[in-house]
């Protein structure tokens, strides 16, 4: 753990040990959006993040002080609202992954995201069942009108009650469940829960918030007593909450990359707007927890088998948009072989041996028309689509082939930007790039 970016707000802060070992000086470490990565890609040399050093991460702090609260805003389990057919087996996969990683590595509350209804509310449910996962959604209801989990967590530490509550967006829900769930307006299911924690003499207040900023705003202007909002809105920034000064907004980086964490005093109602707040960045420099690191081989041990065994039915038959490198080497011989000695030609062995050729988070890079109309639906189907090939550079071939030119000649920085991406890159640059992959240097 060796680099700690500070930010401190402000320096005030007396640590009173208690009995237990517990103390009044609260450590919360939280992150938000994780979106169904259960690891960073190693396409460059130094990636952050990942489940084995988040769980490592967090037993060190907890080491520090075990008046710790770990919590995450919501969004963990997928990357999309909906989860194609397709991708279902190993998005599950994934997700399962990801909840069993976060309750190894003591997740204490976990707020339900939108994103987390991608595959279903009884999928959410079993992952509660099945490995404990703590969820909290105070608007989330059935039919009946019941809600579907818990509102809100009460912990204690010394002589502290911290109340932490989650409110789900429900704006853009396009789950197949829309109708299996229904939710109660966020802003005033806010106030019913905030009233049922003040009652229960709560004397700190945590929203876990996976709602639009406006709603943000609103529920912090409507409760005064909560204290902080941990947020998974992009738009809100980490800090004060400029309307009412003694409210805080705080979010991580998503995609597992940092873990917020925060301390306070919480028996002095004051030093609550006196705390130290920062960023871990889960660098490589932090070693993995070797039962996480084990668990994570597990699984995509297991998406491997699973996806070698499926076809899918629905692959575009006869819509061949893609023509492949096969048949641009028909007339471009000169080119392909130029082709060939370039990086792009085996990329898709490079995954291979990181067996990580049937990961649907790998594959649409390394490969050629993946997903797109004419392409191919599954992993396993990659066949003739193997590697960055020419038509990922130069547009599809169908109607260039033998006929006019119809065929992008030289092919724009962004296309190069849609793969060399900065979270999959050390470096970039499209003029001193271009031409160390350009095909006229076949004539050279
Ligand atoms: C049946 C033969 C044939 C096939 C197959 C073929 N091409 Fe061509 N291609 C040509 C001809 C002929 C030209 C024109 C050559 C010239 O202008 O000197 C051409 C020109 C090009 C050019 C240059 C265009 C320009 O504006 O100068 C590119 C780029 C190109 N082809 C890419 C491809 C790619 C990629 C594929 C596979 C998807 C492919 N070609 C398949 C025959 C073919
Ligand atoms: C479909 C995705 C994709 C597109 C589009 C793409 N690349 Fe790449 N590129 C890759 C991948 C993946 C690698 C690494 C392959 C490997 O080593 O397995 C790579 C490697 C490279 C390398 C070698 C880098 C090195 O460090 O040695 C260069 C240079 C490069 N690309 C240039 C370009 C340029 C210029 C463009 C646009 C004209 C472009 N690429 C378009 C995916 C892409
Ligand atoms: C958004 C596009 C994209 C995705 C998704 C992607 N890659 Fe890459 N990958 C690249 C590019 C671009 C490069 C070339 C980077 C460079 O050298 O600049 C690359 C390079 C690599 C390399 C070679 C690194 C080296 O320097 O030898 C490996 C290994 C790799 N990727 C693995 C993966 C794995 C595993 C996944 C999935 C978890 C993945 N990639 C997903 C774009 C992508
Ligand atoms: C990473 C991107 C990329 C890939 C992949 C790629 N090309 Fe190119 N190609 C270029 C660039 C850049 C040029 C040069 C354009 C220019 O400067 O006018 C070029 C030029 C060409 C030309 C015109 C050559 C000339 O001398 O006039 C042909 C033909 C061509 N490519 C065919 C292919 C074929 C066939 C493949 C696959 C085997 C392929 N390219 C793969 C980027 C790519």
């Amino acid at each position: 753990m060796k680099k700690l970016i500070l930010v401190i707000f402000c320096f005030v802060l007396f640590a009173c040990e208690k009995q237990d070992g517990f103390s009044d000086k609260v450590t919360l470490v939280y992150s938000t959006n994780v979106h169904g990565l259960i690891e960073p890609c190693s396409c460059k040399e130094k990636q952050v993040g990942g489940l084995p050093r988040r769980v490592t991460a967090i037993d060190s702090l907890r080491k520090a002080n075990k008046s710790i609260l770990v919590l995450d805003s919501g969004d963990l389990l997928f990357k999309n609202r909906i989860v194609s057919e397709f991708d279902l087996i190993q998005d599950k996969i994934k997700a399962e992954t990801l909840a069993e990683g976060f309750v190894f590595g003591g997740i204490d509350v976990m707020n339900v995201g939108d994103y987390e209804l991608a595959a279903g509310i009884d999928f959410v449910k079993s992952l509660e069942t099945k490995f404990k996962m703590p969820y909290v959604s105070c608007n989330l209801i059935d039919e009946k009108g019941k809600l579907l989990f818990e509102p809100f967590k009460v912990f204690e530490f010394g002589s502290v009650k911290i109340g932490v509550f989650g409110v789900t967006a429900l704006e853009e829900i396009t789950s197949r469940e829309t109708k299996r769930i229904l939710n109660h307006e966020p802003v005033t299911a806010s106030k019913i829960v905030v009233e049922a924690l003040k009652k229960k003499n709560c004397n700190v207040i945590i929203g876990l918030l996976d709602v639009y900023q406006e709603t943000v705003k609103k529920i912090l202007m409507e409760n005064p007593e909560i204290n902080f909002a941990i947020v998974t809105d992009n738009f809100i920034p980490n800090g004060k909450v400029e309307f009412t000064k003694k409210q805080w907004t705080l979010k991580a980086l998503d995609e597992g990359k940092h873990l917020g964490i925060l301390t306070f005093n919480a028996a002095e109602k004051e030093s609550l707007s006196s705390f130290i707040s920062s960023e871990l960045i889960l660098e490589p420099e932090i070693p993995d927890n070797p039962k996480m690191a084990e668990l994570l081989k597990k699984a995509k041990e297991i998406i491997n088998s699973k996806e070698e065994t499926v076809r899918s039915e629905l692959l575009t038959k006869g819509n061949f948009l893609f023509v492949t490198e096969k048949k641009c080497k028909t007339c471009h011989l000169e080119q392909h072989e130029f082709w060939k000695t370039t990086r792009h030609a085996n990329a898709y062995q490079t995954l291979r041996e990181k067996k990580q050729h049937l990961d649907n988070s790998c594959i649409g890079c390394h490969t050629t028309g993946y997903g797109k109309e004419g392409g191919f639906i599954r992993p396993i189907e990659v066949g003739n689509f193997a590697n960055v090939q020419c038509e990922m550079c130069h547009g599809v071939g169908q109607f260039h082939v033998g006929k006019d030119k119809m065929i992008v000649r030289k092919p724009e920085e962004k296309t190069c930007l849609s793969c060399h991406e900065v979270d999959h890159t050390d470096y970039f640059n499209y003029k001193e790039y271009l031409p160390l992959i350009s095909c006229t240097n076949a004539k050279k």
